[in-house]
């Protein structure tokens, strides 16, 4: 029977963390090559210093924050910008960046969020979505798109295998690519020492979006999209089925300053939203997270009423290739946030713990903690309508209901921009579900060009890859 190394029991003496192997009698080998595995991946004493700095506000950056300059989303320019994003695309020049790995736990669905059912008519889900939107600009472009898929040790297999059931929703699967975030454990919050999810294993969860960056260069991912000539990545976040993909205007602002990283806005609808405001500060493009906003700073209007701060972040972003490599060179870049949680565990006799109270610091990296390090970097609006309804929660606000709501909506908005009459109750909420695959149209005017005046709305509708009315 092998021991605990000798060096590796001294580090964890030296942290207060023996207690990780107290059950090392009852593992098998296997079990003990893993737990080692883990052991060997923390770093115990930054983990310690956290610990002990867990009420000390996080670092403050004294500079002023400012309103970020931005570009309007009805900018006079669109067609020239559109058209220098357009010829990206056909040069396959962009791959597209979806992270999956969260847990979903406000949600509550016991699957990656990304198998969740939201097509209001299809039932298709924000997987199937995203992968169409995909692979219709790849088919408008006329080159491949790659699909780099971010998982975690929570959603990786379900993922993998969904895709799989699925042929990949019609993209070559040769394009489709998933790699795996990092895991950070977590500290009992009173005494700083790792909590133990078995006897054999610490616990762990994804290391949050900001894991990313590290992730997508270990995996190799960075350099192959380099080699292939791709320049631009574009990031979404699973959650949101109204992001444009790629969007070729977006795009083509992007290039045109040159920037490293640009950054898509929407409006807050109001100081209170619980949304990431993008700001200036010290001339670095910067996301505030809404609970370092002060509320004077949240509330503060400008001359005309609007919110000074009113560019919210709703995690859409364009990040070049060679600003990736630079910035992924330094995995320590991007800090650890701490948050108060309850997590489940077992106790120093293998009992297992289910905490009624918030027990354990957790960390996590945020992605947007690299905006700052950008030298170049643009801000373009888009209006809430068109680009974000995230699906964050089980009911109320950001939950199926709402999210399936946008969707219908701009399936309407497309469908009167085309000319149709769409019925509508006197509160003005959308008599019956309606949706457009992206196989059919990415936007109002792909779908006025293929959609037939004469249609009448009579019930739920779905424009489905072969339904087109014509
Ligand atoms: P959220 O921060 O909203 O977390 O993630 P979540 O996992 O979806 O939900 P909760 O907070 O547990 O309820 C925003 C996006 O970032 C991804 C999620 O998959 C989602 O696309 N994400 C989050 C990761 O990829 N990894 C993480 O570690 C955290």
């Amino acid at each position: 029977m092998s021991s605990v190394p000798a060096d590796i029991l001294q580090r964890l003496e030296q942290h207060d963390q023996a207690h990780v192997v107290a059950f090392w009698d009852r593992l098998d080998e296997a079990q003990r090559r893993d737990l080692l595995a883990q052991i060997e991946s923390v770093d115990l004493a930054t983990l310690r210093s956290l610990h002990a700095n867990r009420d000390k506000p996080n670092a403050t950056n004294t500079a002023p924050i400012d309103p970020v300059p931005t570009i309007a989303h009805d900018d006079p320019r669109a067609a020239e910008r559109r058209a220098l994003g357009e010829s990206a695309l056909s040069r396959g020049e962009v791959a597209v960046l979806l992270v999956a790995g969260g847990q979903g736990s406000r949600l509550g669905f016991e699957h990656p969020k990304g198998m969740f059912a939201i097509g209001p008519v299809s039932r298709k889900t924000l997987f199937q979505i995203h992968a169409e939107k995909v692979l219709a600009l790849s088919r408008r472009h006329g080159k491949p798109i790659p699909l780099l898929i971010m998982t975690s040790h929570a959603t990786h297999a379900e993922t993998v295998a969904f895709f799989g059931e699925n042929a990949s929703f019609g993209l070559p699967p040769e394009e489709v690519s998933f790699f795996q975030q990092g895991t950070m454990p977590a500290l009992d919050l009173a005494t700083g020492q790792l909590l133990m999810e078995s006897p054999g294993a610490l616990f762990l969860s994804p290391d949050g979006h900001g894991g990313t960056l590290t992730a997508l260069a270990k995996s190799g991912l960075l350099a192959k999209l380099s080699r292939r000539g791709i320049r631009q990545v574009f990031y979404l976040q699973v959650d949101n089925p109204l992001v444009r993909i790629a969007d070729p205007e977006f795009l083509g602002h992007h290039l045109a300053a040159r920037a490293e990283v640009s950054s898509r806005a929407i409006a807050k609808n109001g100081p209170k939203e619980k949304m990431g405001v993008l700001a200036s500060v010290g001339g670095r493009c910067t996301i505030v997270e809404y609970s370092d906003l002060s509320d004077e700073l949240a509330h503060a209007a400008d001359a005309s009423g609007r919110l000074r701060l009113w560019a919210g972040s709703p995690a859409i972003h364009l990040f070049s290739v060679p600003f990736l490599e630079r910035v992924t060179g330094d995995p320590d870049k991007l800090p650890l946030h701490l948050a108060r949680k309850k997590v489940p565990h077992i106790d120093e006799r293998g009992r297992h713990v289910e905490p009624t109270v918030e027990n354990a610091l957790k960390f996590e990296r945020f992605i947007f903690d690299v905006l700052p390090a950008a030298e170049r970097w643009t801000v373009v609006e888009s209006l809430r309508a068109d680009e974000f309804a995230p699906l964050k929660n089980a009911t109320g606000a950001d939950s199926p209901a709402t999210t399936e709501a946008a969707l219908s909506e701009q399936a309407a908005a497309w469908l009167t921009a085309a000319g149709a009459e769409v019925p509508r109750e006197a509160d003005g909420s959308l008599v019956y579900a309606l949706e457009v695959s992206p196989l059919v149209a990415l936007d109002a005017a792909e779908f006025a060009e293929k959609f037939d005046k004469k249609t009448t709305i009579e019930g739920p509708r779905y424009w489905g890859d072969a339904s087109v009315d014509r």
